[in-house]
């Protein structure tokens, strides 16, 4: 098979952008070598591994994780089957945490359900001086974390395993200025209707519970009380939660409760300032 052929072969099954983006990743073959290499032979064992990677991808499997790795905010992160793909829209949340550290010296940050560490790690690089906690509970989910701690060599970020619904009494109340999370948030019975490639997702990622409020609902029971008078709440949310998250956030102290809508005009977050 030579360089051209396994192109062809590709996008028989691919788009043209995933086809070039594994022959590009997988095969360091970018569109610049495909036309100049397209005589080229392609070895066996990449002829193999291009094989298996198209196979699985039209199984379903994302290709985020036949990657194994994914961009977030112009850093690259490491993610694989068990932990969520980083997705643009968490940015709202991460750049309302950027502007709300901006006003603070030595941020003490909180990052609940930290999967892969994209919001904590793009919150410490971009805040040197910040202190970032990542809370995760899913084993796999917390190797992704670690791995991506280690390459950006972010001292600034404690790993904390550890569940949400409990692990809070284990922690000083009053000692954050800034909690974020992007929980799991979507209702169980629209879980089956996904995507195919987001059923690929751990469920422990997505898994709302009934209303998909469980998240919410403990985080504003049960995490308020670590943040400081004044301290912020950034949540990430789906788009019909502004309105019940808005509320729990009124319930349990806070003010200036506001949303920010993403790019394609939803609601995607809500925030707050604790009384
Ligand atoms: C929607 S994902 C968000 C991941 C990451 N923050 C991001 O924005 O890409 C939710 C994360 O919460 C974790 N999680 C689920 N239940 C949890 C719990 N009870 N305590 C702590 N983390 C939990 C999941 O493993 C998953 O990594």
């Amino acid at each position: 098979m030579t360089v051209r052929e396994a192109f062809v072969f590709a996008r028989k099954s691919l788009s043209d952008y995933e086809a070039r983006i594994v022959m590009e990743e997988l095969f360091r073959l970018g569109r610049w070598d495909l036309s100049e290499k397209a005589g080229e032979m392609f070895d066996v064992q990449s002829e193999e591994r291009l094989r298996e990677v198209v196979r699985q991808r039209t199984e379903g499997m994302p290709l985020q994780y036949l990657l194994g790795h994914w961009t977030f905010m112009d850093r690259e992160y490491a993610v694989g089957e068990g932990v969520l793909i980083p997705r643009d829209d968490t940015e709202v949340a991460v750049r309302k945490c950027l502007k709300f550290a901006e006003k603070m010296s030595a941020p003490k940050v909180l990052d609940l359900c930290a999967g892969s560490g994209i919001i904590a790690l793009t919150i410490a690089q971009e805040c040197p001086d910040a202190e970032v906690t990542a809370v995760e509970k899913e084993e796999r989910a917390l190797y992704y974390l670690r791995e991506n701690v280690q390459a950006h060599q972010a001292v600034n970020v404690q790993v904390m395993q550890g569940d949400i619904f409990d692990c809070h009494t284990k922690i000083e109340n009053n000692s954050f200025d800034l909690l974020v999370s992007n929980p799991p948030y979507i209702r169980t019975d629209e879980l089956p209707a996904l995507q195919k490639e987001v059923q690929r997702e751990p469920r422990t990622a997505l898994d709302g519970g009934q209303d998909g409020l469980m998240f919410y609902r403990c985080i504003a029971e049960s995490w308020t009380a670590k943040l400081h008078q004044g301290g912020r709440m950034v949540l990430e949310i789906g788009e019909e939660q502004a309105q019940a998250v808005t509320e729990l956030l009124y319930l349990h102290g806070f003010e200036d409760i506001g949303t920010i809508q993403d790019i394609q005009g939803l609601d995607r977050v809500v925030y707050g300032t604790k009384k």
